[in-house]
């Protein structure tokens, strides 16, 4: 894991640590970093020494600013687009970590940005950040499930006007939004990210990896078909116990 260019992994404590890490572009996502990310991920989910995955941007001013726009117009055809993505769905694989993931947030946290914390389960932000989804204002769409987990988060309406407007938030209205969890000082996001990631990695990692995917599956579901899930799952993490 050390070859990487543009994101740095590290783990410590039961602890990943991805870093984006292209500091003069303000951490714009590009295809590179696509590729990296990819194989982060798929460490994360399969590595059992890692309990809980800290996401985080390098440098002073952003977490990402979005889709790299150096790229924007060379973009591969659809059709190339498409198969790269069956093959490499970095969105889905990120969905798909059934372990707790925690986005620490600072700066500019732009489309891609916004999308890759909307990925994580807990978002700590801090006092600087601001966020915004300009992909409208390009031309297009959100590409990275931001247009289905944005309002999954803040609600339909909200989502709607700050997709529509290109409007940008700042932190505490993302409180407040509840876009984020909470909000500190600059110099309290890694540490407070950690407290978090701490609390959590000395529980036991199935009854973390059941109680997240009761959430977040059975927020796809009716009320019904969730209670079900829970029991499901309920049952399976009893059975695994004895
Ligand atoms: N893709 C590629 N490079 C980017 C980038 C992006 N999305 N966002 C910023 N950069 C680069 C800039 O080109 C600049 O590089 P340079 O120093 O080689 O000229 C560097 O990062 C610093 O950005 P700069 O624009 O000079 O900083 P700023 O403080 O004036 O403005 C932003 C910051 C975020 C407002 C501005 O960079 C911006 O609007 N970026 C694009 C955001 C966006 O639309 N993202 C795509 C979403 S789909």
């Amino acid at each position: 894991m050390s070859n990487f260019e543009v994101i740095i992994y590290e783990k410590q404590n039961e602890i990943g640590y991805v870093t984006l890490n292209r500091p003069h572009a303000l951490n714009a996502y590009n295809l590179q970093m696509r590729d990296e990310l990819y194989q982060v991920l798929a460490a994360i989910k399969d590595d059992p020494e890692v309990k809980v995955a800290i996401f985080r941007g390098a440098g002073e001013r952003a977490f990402c600013a979005g889709a790299d726009l150096t790229e924007f117009l060379t973009a591969p055809s659809p059709v190339i687009a498409r198969q790269v993505r069956w093959e490499r769905d970095v969105w889905g694989l990120f969905l798909s970590i059934t372990k707790p993931l925690i986005a620490a947030l600072h700066g500019y946290v732009l489309g891609s940005g916004i999308e890759m914390a909307l990925c994580c389960d807990i978002r700590v932000a801090s006092e600087d950040a601001q966020f915004g989804v300009p992909e409208v204002g390009l031309g297009i769409i959100p590409a990275a499930g931001g247009s289905q987990t944005l309002p999954r988060v803040i609600g339909r309406a909200q989502a709607l006007e700050v997709l529509l407007t290109g409007r940008w938030i700042k932190a505490e209205e993302a409180r407040r939004l509840k876009l984020v969890n909470q909000v500190v000082p600059r110099g309290d996001l890694l540490p407070a990210a950690e407290r978090l990631a701490n609390k959590i990695r000395i529980y036991n990692p199935m009854a973390i990896s059941y109680a997240k995917q009761a959430i977040t599956r059975g927020l796809d579901l009716s009320l019904e078909q969730g209670l079900e899930l829970e029991a499901n799952l309920g049952g399976c993490l009893l059975n695994l116990r004895t």
